[in-house]
């Protein structure tokens, strides 16, 4: 089992670990035993997770000698709002939680945003791990302490930072995991790869059959740099006041077109379209060599992710959305674009007429 440590505020109390590794269930018992941070213990989870792993972790962590429950609710970004919210805290009222007790999230980002929300504000905060089960919450979601729920004005817009107090990754959870939300895990691990690391572009680039393939190898390998480059990132900006923006590579677009689709396209191809949008824009405005757009749009297709927008999604209901973004700042869109390969930066004002032309030509 490999671990990284988070560093924050260089303040030791804010600072946690990150442990990666396969079957790793009983040291999660052990470490957080060790770690002593509660006397009791809620596994918050999803009702798909709960079926496939949540007995198993239950037992697992009752065989270590913790004292804990299992609380779980329907699964999906639907439920990801101030109801279920309010039903989990009930939940820990109706058995007891106080503030000696500490939250597990088991699952993948929509339980732990959730899990992590609650534990911001439960009884004015109580710690909580995450166990991530997806792809994409272990290489992203469940690293950087940003909780949230939705609400019905929009995604997200109720949350605070809050950081857990490890974070486990079982590759193990992989195996269940179905390819559209396999998917959604390795574009982020590809922008990892395109904003910050050129040697894991380069892995990526020769190893693409592996990685379709679902290699447990590789997949340990190029986790564990993606946790790093994350961890990297969030210990220069915990609150996303400046750098922590890189990482929105590829999800103006990305979260226009999916919200465009009616989520029918999900988050993964939708960000992964939006890569390659991002990236044909930074050639336009003449800041990114053609190479380095060719090798990014290549490597996206290697790994079966879509380049391409559906003829169905209208430009102008794209361009719409991209107006009314939350992340808009006065007039302009912020766009992350490229300068080159592992050289992103924020940039104020593209053109509408630039991104037009780009979503046009990247329909059918
Ligand atoms: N906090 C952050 O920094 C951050 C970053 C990115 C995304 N997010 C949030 O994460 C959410 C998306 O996360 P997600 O893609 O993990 O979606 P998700 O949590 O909805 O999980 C996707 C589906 O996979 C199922 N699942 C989970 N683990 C499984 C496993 N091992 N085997 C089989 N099925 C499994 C879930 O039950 C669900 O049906 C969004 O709400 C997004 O806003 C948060």
């Amino acid at each position: 089992m490999n671990k990284t440590k988070v560093n924050l505020d260089k303040k030791i109390s804010a600072s946690y670990e990150i442990f990666i590794g396969e079957d790793i269930l009983d040291r999660i018992g052990m470490i957080i035993t060790k770690n002593n941070c509660a006397s009791r213990y809620v596994i918050i989870t999803d009702s798909n997770v709960a079926i496939l792993h949540g007995e198993r972790l239950l037992t697992t962590l009752k065989e270590t000698g913790l004292k804990i429950d299992m609380i779980e609710f329907p699964a999906g970004e639907a439920s990801k709002n101030i109801d279920t919210t309010l039903d989990i805290i009930k939940k820990l009222i109706d058995i007891g939680i106080d503030r000696r007790s500490a939250l597990i999230a088991l699952g993948g980002g929509v339980v732990g945003d959730i899990v992590g929300f609650v534990a911001s504000t439960y009884m004015r905060g109580i710690p909580y791990y995450q166990i991530p089960t997806t792809l994409l919450a272990q290489v992203d979601s469940s690293i950087g302490g940003k909780t949230a729920i939705d609400l019905p004005e929009g995604k997200n817009l109720m949350g605070t930072f809050y950081q857990p107090k490890g974070v486990f990754i079982d590759l193990s959870f992989l195996k269940t995991l179905p390819s559209r939300e396999f998917n959604s895990g390795m574009a982020e691990i590809v922008k990892y790869g395109i904003i910050d690391d050129t040697e894991l572009f380069d892995l990526l680039e020769s190893k693409t059959k592996a990685i379709k393939d679902k290699d447990i190898t590789l997949l340990s390998t190029i986790i564990g740099k993606s946790c790093r480059i994350k961890k990297g990132i969030i210990e220069i900006d915990e609150k996303e006041t400046g750098l922590r923006r890189i990482l929105n590579f590829g999800h103006t677009i990305g979260h226009a077109i999916e919200a465009e689709s009616d989520y029918s396209i999900s988050h993964g191809d939708a960000v992964s379209i939006g890569m390659v949008a991002a990236t044909r824009i930074s050639q336009k405005l003449k800041y990114l060599p053609s190479e380095d757009r060719k090798r990014i749009e290549h490597l996206i297709k290697a790994t079966g992710l879509p380049c391409r927008i559906p003829i169905s999604i209208s430009t102008e209901g794209i361009l719409a959305r991209l107006k009314v973004d939350k992340k808009k700042e006065d007039d302009a869109n912020k766009f992350v674009l490229l300068k080159k390969l592992g050289m992103p930066f924020v940039n104020g004002g593209v053109p509408e007429e630039i991104a037009r032309e780009t979503i046009e030509e990247l329909k059918g």
